[in-house]
């Protein structure tokens, strides 16, 4: 199974196996990572999974969706070229190893 590699808001780090197909959102509420509050559970309604993905998996994880690009604009924390919603990364054998890490507020 794909990891997932979470940078935390505490400042740890937890690595996560998750199925293919499972969404990064998923994966973390599953394991109880802090940080990633789904509110919606990955309903694209709340935008509080917002994550920073790591510059090597930008290409990776696909480009922002219209919807998602509106949402990441109301985010609680600072927006960057990195924002993803991480309810809206599908996991792939390709995304093994993805680093992200949980935006500081959301
Ligand atoms: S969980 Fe609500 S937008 Fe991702």
């Amino acid at each position: 199974m794909p990891k997932i590699v979470f940078n935390c808001p505490d400042g740890s780090q937890r690595i996560v196996e998750t199925r293919v197909g499972s969404s990064i959102m998923d994966a973390g509420t599953r394991s109880g990572i802090p940080g990633i509050v789904a509110e919606c559970g990955g309903a694209l309604a709340c935008a509080t999974c917002h994550v920073y993905v790591a510059e090597q998996f930008r290409d990776a994880v696909g480009e922002v969706g219209d919807f998602e690009d509106e949402m990441l604009d109301d985010a609680a924390a600072e927006r960057t070229e990195a924002s993803r919603l991480s309810c809206q990364i599908p996991m792939t054998d390709a995304l093994d190893g993805v680093e992200v890490t949980v935006a500081p507020a959301q």
